[in-house]
């Protein structure tokens, strides 16, 4: 055993950093054991210097986080500050000096993950970030290490907790979008700010990372084709339950059938109430991988907080503390596949579009035609009419997202269609 200790840096010490400072004191002599040396908390940086941090030495707190790695004693680096800056001039700060790095920033890493990887490899250093993507879940790892011998060819996710309790909230008592995000806010998962979870952005980052992971390609944040989910309303869960789903924003990423090209995709979807993915319930994730000689594999557990993100942190660091004591480092990025990522237009799905339509002689006739005119199949067609007016609910079977999407446009413009009430694609079955 080693005694002299590997010396930490916290960059950041707000919910996750505090939870991350407090478990590495708390559970130090368990963490040594585990590594084979001990590791030191030295030195923390914040923005703001005088606020009271429990269970921190003062001494420690600095808001000069770059003259704090370039002090030439620090072995290892914990980013958890977010954004995008200073976090990647950190960490590139970090890897020139000798230190590797544990992150929990998927912004920064689904942005600038390949130039990162670069700069950790370049200096023979380890860049770790399990807990960028679905918190505690341990998925990071697996998909990158226990699954490297396998093919993954589908990634299906939750992988934000904020939108996956509102629209969870909105199925359970029948609440509107404003409603359940008002609550979602009172209880502290959504930010006074909620544009990054509800518009899909912190999801799409996931995506981006997991992408890249699963198919050892590339997948940057603007390959994901990105959706929200303010738009759900509670006549949509109200469709779905009629066919039998409920509504999830999801992560889906597919390796084409002729294996040649990837997407990356987020938005709302309609899943069966059978599926895994339907039962995960309040602010948790998720994640169904399938591949091909594993099978079916699902990841579940806490997807964000404090405790939880600090969790899959300090798995990071123990693993990345172990490497240094061997003088090694564990995998990096793995792109040699160089897929492309294709258009949303190329994904194969199934939509449910809501048509509000003149109840005369025709009209059926007509819309159907236009779906046959897009080379789209109808699977169902449901209708229900009033005062010369109708509610048609049309669900179709798996096409080109491009041929739906061309059906939708069309569909707008038929004088007897007045009006489109909502489409939402139909995953999981
Ligand atoms: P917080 O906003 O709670 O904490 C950010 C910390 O960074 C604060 O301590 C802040 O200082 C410090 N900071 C900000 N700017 C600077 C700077 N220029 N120099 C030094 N320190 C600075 O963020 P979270 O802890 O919630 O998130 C941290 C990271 O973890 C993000 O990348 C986030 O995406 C990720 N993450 C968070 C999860 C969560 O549930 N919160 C879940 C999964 C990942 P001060 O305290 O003085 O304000
Ligand atoms: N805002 C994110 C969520 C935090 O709700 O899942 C975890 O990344």
């Amino acid at each position: 055993m080693r005694t002299r200790p590997l010396k930490v840096a916290l960059l950041g010490c707000g919910v996750v950093g505090s939870e991350v400072a407090r478990i590495m004191t708390t559970h130090a002599d368990d963490l040594t054991q585990r590594i084979g040396a001990p590791v030191e908390l030295a030195g923390v940086a914040v923005r703001r210097p005088s606020k009271v941090r429990e269970g921190i030495d003062p001494e420690l707190v600095t808001t000069d986080a770059t003259a704090l790695l370039k002090r030439g004693d620090i072995d290892i680096a914990i980013e958890v500050i977010g954004g995008i800056e200073p976090a990647r001039t950190l960490i590139t700060t970090a890897f020139e000096h000798g230190i590797s790095v544990v992150s929990a920033n998927k912004a920064l890493l689904a942005q600038d993950g390949a130039a990162l990887h670069a700069a950790a490899e370049q200096h023979g250093l380890d860049l770790y970030y399990e807990a960028a993507v679905a918190g505690a879940i341990p998925l990071v790892r697996p998909m990158r290490e226990s699954l490297a011998g396998d093919k993954i060819n589908r990634v299906m996710g939750i992988v934000n907790g904020t939108t996956n309790f509102i629209l969870d909230k909105m199925d359970s008592t029948g609440a509107g979008y404003q409603e359940a995000l008002d609550e979602a806010t009172a209880l502290g998962y959504a930010e006074a700010d909620p544009t990054a979870d509800v518009e899909g952005y912190d999801a799409a980052a996931k995506a981006a990372i997991l992408a890249g992971i699963a198919f050892h390609t590339r997948v940057r944040l603007d390959d994901v084709y990105r959706e929200g989910m303010t738009e759900v309303s509670a006549a949509d869960f109200a469709s779905a339950k009629r066919m039998g789903c409920t509504i999830k924003l999801l992560a889906i990423l597919e390796r084409a059938a002729d294996g040649e090209s990837v997407t990356a995709r987020v938005h709302p979807a309609m899943i069966p109430l059978t599926h895994p993915l339907a039962s995960v319930r309040e602010a948790y994730n998720a994640v169904f991988v399938e591949a091909e000689a594993a099978g079916q594999l699902m990841f579940y557990g806490p997807g964000a907080g404090g405790a939880p993100t600090a969790s899959a942190v300090l798995g990071d660091l123990v693993a990345v503390a172990r490497n240094k004591l061997a003088e090694a480092t564990g995998p990096g990025e793995s792109a040699y596949t160089q897929l492309p990522v294709s258009p949303m237009g190329d994904v194969v799905t199934r939509y449910h579009i809501s048509l509000d339509v003149a109840d005369k002689p025709g009209v059926l006739a007509q819309v159907a035609t236009t779906f046959a005119e897009h080379g789209v199949s109808i699977d169902t067609v449901r209708q229900q009419g009033k005062d010369g007016e109708a509610s048609l609910v049309v669900v179709t079977h798996r096409a080109p997202d491009a041929a739906l999407s061309g059906t939708v446009e069309a569909l707008r413009k038929l004088d007897t269609v007045r009006g489109v009430a909502s489409i939402m694609r139909v995953e999981g079955e």
